[in-house]
């Protein structure tokens, strides 16, 4: 079951959204004394890697979040390389591991310099060998389009009923994109998408709602098996 929280403005959002992030991480670490996060990119949370990358502290002793037990991987990915500047594993250098001073080696990016479908078999492997076949997360961090795409799963490709873990997206007049595939978004043990901004209301209204995720592949997280909270601005609320 989605639940939607309305929350004031983008700075709100990034407060919220941190927090939330900071809980999610430290009850995995409490449960299964690990903790795995799927990131996505897009311009929404940046402001919410950027406050989260504050709680791990100048030091990682006197960081709350055990740094060295969390492993970091991709949402989605354009089919460019890891320095091109639409690279969401550049943004998120910029925004969280480098601020917060996270471990590289656990951090797992995809690569945007293969072909699409290369880049995604091999991120397949790379999931089934750090989570287990199949892969459980237990952080998505998604956003919404205003066209209904979520992730890299965009309306009318089919991507959302791609098989595999990790998808090749091919979307009209877009570079071609990597995508973690619906069972894997779906079998997350929690997933927040993040939605700002009134161009996102109507896009917002149709993935609350049952329908074709084909043509709104944001409803998928109507499916999902885990916990789902949509943290929406009150321009994005359709409510
Ligand atoms: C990406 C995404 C994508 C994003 C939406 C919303 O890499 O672009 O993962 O699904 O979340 O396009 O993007 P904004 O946050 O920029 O509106």
């Amino acid at each position: 079951m989605a639940e939607l929280v309305v929350l004031a403005d983008a700075d709100e959002m990034a407060r919220v959204a941190a927090h939330r992030m900071g809980e999610c991480i430290a009850s995995a670490l409490g449960e299964r004394r690990k903790a795995s996060v799927a990131l996505s990119g897009g311009s929404t949370p940046g402001p919410s890697y950027r406050r989260l990358a504050t709680t791990f502290g100048s030091s990682p002793a006197e960081s709350a979040l055990d740094v060295a037990r969390i492993r970091w991987f991709f949402v989605d990915e354009r089919a460019v390389g890891p320095e091109h500047e639409r690279s969401n594993y550049r943004a998120l250098e910029r925004d969280l591991f480098e601020p917060g001073r996270i471990p590289r080696e656990h951090v797992f990016r995809m690569q945007g310099e293969l072909s699409p479908e290369a880049a995604a078999e091999a991120y397949s492997a790379v999931l089934a060998r750090e989570l287990g076949e199949p892969p459980v997360l237990d952080l998505v961090i998604a956003g919404l389009g205003s066209d209904g795409h979520t992730a890299s799963l965009f309306p009318k490709t089919r991507a959302v009923s791609a098989s595999g873990s990790v998808v090749a997206v091919f979307p009209a007049d877009l570079e071609p994109r990597i995508s973690l595939g619906r069972s894997t978004l779906l079998r997350a043990r929690e997933v927040f998408v993040l939605v700002c901004g009134a161009d996102k209301r109507a896009a917002l209204s149709r993935a609350l709602e049952h329908g074709d995720e084909d043509e709104v592949p944001g409803r998928v997280y109507l499916a999902a098996a885990g916990r789902v909270t949509f943290l929406v601005d009150r321009a994005a609320n359709p409510g």
